[in-house]
């Protein structure tokens, strides 16, 4: 039998950054479902497929092969970590992510990425579907202008020209979209242990969510 942590949060939480750190102590391994999301985005774009047309051309998700090495994502045997991350990217996932071909393919992947190894998925519907009997649930949230300064500083490093004002507008806008779609929204599952992150560093965030998992292993 295989362990599993599952963190939903809305964007900018600290949700990746956390599970990462977690996954390296207890030597698990990360699946950021995010960037998955993101790498089917970008195939999209490449393709020139119209969001709106994805539903009628759906057949180059199953074409599509998307694996992580060394937290690093793959598609179709390219890596593909930083372009998932440019602002076309960021502007069109929401909505692709939103559409129930996407979901029910990569759900699928998640599922079997979880069957064989001790996993920290990462997402938005990780406690609520992918993972629903997930060992532990963690809601990670955080203010919203920390969130946005996060996000902000991490685009800054990257050499990104992006605005505080954009980011945080980005994120606000995402949020909405990710927890008012049909399929899967973005949503505390009712076992998930919520914390807020903004007063706490990445360290003291990961060593709550490793003490909480070893007493509930502990106690089972
Ligand atoms: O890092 P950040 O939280 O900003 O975003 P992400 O985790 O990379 O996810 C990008 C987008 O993918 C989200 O805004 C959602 O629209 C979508 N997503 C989703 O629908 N379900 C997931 N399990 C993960 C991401």
């Amino acid at each position: 039998m295989f362990y599993s942590i599952a963190i939903d949060g809305p964007a900018g939480s600290g949700k990746s950054t956390v599970a990462k750190e977690v996954a390296k102590s207890l030597k698990y391994t990360y699946i950021d479902t995010g960037a998955m999301y993101r790498a089917i985005t970008l195939k999209a774009l490449n393709l020139g497929i119209n969001n709106l047309a994805i539903e009628e051309n759906y057949s180059f998700i199953y074409d599509t092969k998307l694996e992580f090495r060394n937290n690093l994502m793959f598609m179709d045997g390219v890596d593909v970590s930083k372009d998932i991350r440019t602002e076309k990217v960021v502007k069109n996932v929401s909505l692709v992510s939103s559409l129930k071909c996407v979901r029910d393919k990569l759900v699928i992947m998640q599922r079997e990425m979880a069957k064989s190894d001790n996993v920290i998925m990462d997402g938005r519907d990780i406690g609520t579907n992918v993972l629903k009997d997930a060992t532990l649930k963690v809601f990670l949230n955080a203010a919203i202008d920390v969130r946005a300064l996060r996000r902000y500083y991490e685009l800054k490093e990257s050499g990104s020209d992006v605005t505080y004002d954009d980011t945080i507008i980005d994120i606000i806008r995402r949020d909405n979209f990710d927890s008012n779609r049909l399929h899967n929204p973005l949503k505390k599952a009712d076992d998930a242990i919520e914390l807020d992150t903004s007063l706490y560093t990445v360290e003291e965030v990961r060593d709550n969510i490793i003490k909480i998992f070893k007493e509930l292993i502990r106690n089972e």
